[in-house]
């Protein structure tokens, strides 16, 4: 049965060039989907196997012979491009250094960021991994400080209503069914930052979005991988530093704006899409000397 996702209700279709086909078998060896077979020597569609083509592209990319094209699912045969040769891709090293000068920015220089630049990420968020083909990731892009204040501003809003809640009174009522993690995130900080952004933003500071001049918010179908999102946005916040800009991932407005049917209509996020995680963009007005060497909870091997 064809997997059926937010964008696609059918299978991709796959075509195999018989002629320039070496039956190397490579095509069926990554086919996860799996339509794919090798029948006595030759490579065999059958698109009742399990859940069809799920348009993931994998035969058309690893075949030595472009012999593959596959159409749907929002895959077209343009899409397939030629990979740069191993030395011109970062190495290890590369990529460890740019992730040590990663540091959250919260604040920035008083200058927009180019268009160019949302271009340039919006591409590299493209090439990240989802869980179901094709990509169900929506971005809400929020250019230049007015919109962003605009946004910071609605979901403030919201949490100055639901402050109520999380009210003295409301902590002691509700501390058995919040569990001991939750009543201990509640009181030491849920409550104070929930005051914090309320009250700041009354005195015209912005502790939310941090009056960054960029922001994006990530959210995905019902029908995709809750954490789609969450790894759209570290592609986003990778490639900004990449281009010189500083970030933060802010995950508060999520909790407050995914019940609010009339933020959710304002900001066109689809009803029943599952909210993900904000990250805000800027030039960054303080440049970081030293990295800071951090430790996991743990890691358990088990050999
Ligand atoms: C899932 C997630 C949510 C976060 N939400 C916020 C946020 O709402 N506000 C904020 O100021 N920082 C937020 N951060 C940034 C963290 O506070 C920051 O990554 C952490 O303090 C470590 O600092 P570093 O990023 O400079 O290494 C978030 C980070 C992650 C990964
Ligand atoms: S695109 Fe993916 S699922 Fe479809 S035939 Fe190729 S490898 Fe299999
Ligand atoms: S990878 Fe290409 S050449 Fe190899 S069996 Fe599949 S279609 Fe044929």
């Amino acid at each position: 049965m064809p997997l059926i996702t937010g964008r696609a209700r059918e299978c991709a279709s796959v075509v195999i060039d018989h002629e320039a086909c070496t039956g190397c078998g490579l095509c069926v060896k990554v086919c996860k989907g799996a339509p794919l077979a090798m029948v006595e020597g030759r490579v065999e569609v059958d698109q009742s196997i399990l859940f069809g083509c799920i348009g993931c592209g994998q035969c058309a990319v690893v075949c030595p012979e472009g012999c593959i094209t596959v159409s749907g699912r929002d895959l077209d045969p343009s899409d397939i491009f030629d990979l740069p040769p191993r030395q011109e891709r970062a190495d290890y090293p590369q990529l460890l250094k740019l992730l040590q000068a990663r540091r959250s920015v919260r604040k920035f220089a008083d200058r927009d960021v180019d268009n160019e630049l949302v271009e340039q990420i919006l591409a590299a968020v493209c090439t990240a991994p989802m869980g179901l083909p094709p990509s169900d990731t929506e971005i809400l892009v929020l250019h230049g400080r007015e919109k962003v204040q605009e946004f910071a501003a609605d979901v403030v809003a919201v949490m100055a209503k639901t402050r109520w809640f999380f009210s003295r009174p409301m902590r002691v009522m509700l501390r058995p069914f919040w569990g001991k993690a939750g009543a201990e995130q509640t009181e030491s900080f849920l409550a104070p930052a929930l005051e914090m952004f309320v009250r700041g933003r009354e005195k015209g500071e912005d502790w939310l979005m941090y009056d960054a001049p960029l922001a994006m918010y990530f959210h995905t179908s019902a029908y995709a991988d809750l954490y789609d999102p969450i790894v759209a946005a570290t592609y986003a916040v990778l490639a900004a530093e990449s281009l010189g800009l500083g970030t933060c991932f802010i995950g508060t407005p999520a909790h407050f704006i995914k019940n609010n049917k009339k933020l959710n209509k304002k900001y066109a996020i689809p009803p029943g899409n599952q909210h993900g995680i904000a990250v805000i963009f800027g030039h960054p007005s303080v440049h970081y000397k030293r990295g800071v060497t951090r430790r996991l909870a743990g890691v358990t091997h088990r050999r």
